[in-house]
């Protein structure tokens, strides 16, 4: 099932939202096919936005996005959008769905309406789920609960699980292990960097965790402020970087007292 990758290049990406809050500045970036990419970066300093424009979900003010060669737009998308999953912080599940329901939802883009109304899913697809259920550590009883049912790791777990099943060429993973503890949250990038690696997959990955981002990370990508400030192999990143990194995204507001009013 292995596929090539799809490189990713950021061509001069700036992102202004309406009330004038600038996101993103001038990031020029090329992935290639197959990388295990980390962005790192203080809270707002502009991960989610980026990792979003890569699937369409934000569109930039300035520059674009190349995927494979072709710019992401409006004609592009709905194409690229099958090659293209996302793995959520707060999993994007459907709750009230079973396990089973939610993995199969990983697969729609590729059946017809159809099946997809009826919930007919060809036999292979059903091999394929079970599969990835399996690789990702879930058992049978998992699928049967509701999402809503199942533990903050496990409903991770099957996050990952539907992200696979497309067998996607590019993986968009924002703050994939932030609800989870930290030996699953090794677990998780371990498939994350399995599915780089064996499968071709190029992963864009946003995290908090330094040690993860070291342990796991091809390349590291970071952002201050919208900006790239690092970019290199995880052994290149010193404490010098790591202060500017995480230095104070904003200065901190300053409380005046205010006057007491004398009592009447
Ligand atoms: N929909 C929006 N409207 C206005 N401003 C937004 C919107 N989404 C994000 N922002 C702002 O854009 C900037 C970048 O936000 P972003 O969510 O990309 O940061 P982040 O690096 O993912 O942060 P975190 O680590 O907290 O998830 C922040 O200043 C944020 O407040
Ligand atoms: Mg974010």
């Amino acid at each position: 099932m292995s596929r090539t990758g799809l490189d990713i290049r950021f061509e001069g990406i700036g992102k202004v939202w309406p009330d004038g809050t600038r996101a993103l500045e001038g990031v020029d970036l090329a992935i290639p096919a197959g990388q295990f990419c980390v962005l790192l970066g203080h809270s707002g300093a502009g991960k989610s936005t980026l990792l979003r424009c890569v699937n369409g979900l934000e569109i930039p003010s300035e520059g674009q996005v190349v995927i494979g060669g072709q710019p992401v737009n409006r004609q592009s998308l709905p194409a690229l959008r099958r090659r293209i999953a996302m793995v959520h912080q707060h999993f994007g599940l459907v709750a009230r769905s079973s396990g089973a329901a939610n993995v199969m939802a990983g697969a729609v883009a590729q059946l017809p309406l159809w099946r997809v109304l009826a919930g007919i899913y060809p036999a292979a697809l059903q091999r394929r789920a079970c599969a990835m259920l399996e690789a990702v550590g879930l058992e049978e009883a998992h699928l049967r609960r509701r999402a809503e049912q199942l533990s903050g790791g496990q409903q991770q777990r099957l996050g990952i699980a539907r992200a696979f099943m497309a067998d996607p060429a590019i993986i968009l993973a924002d703050e994939p292990v932030a609800s989870l503890d930290p030996a699953l949250g090794r677990e998780v990038l371990e498939l994350l960097r399995a599915q780089a690696s064996e499968h071709g997959a190029t992963v864009l990955c946003s995290l908090h965790q330094l040690d993860l981002a070291r342990a796991f990370a091809d390349r590291i990508v970071a952002l201050h402020r919208g900006r790239v400030i690092f970019d290199g192999p995880p052994e290149q990143l010193c404490e010098r970087d790591l202060a500017v990194i995480y230095a104070r995204a904003e200065p901190a507001p300053s409380f005046e007292p205010l006057p007491l009013r004398e009592a009447v």
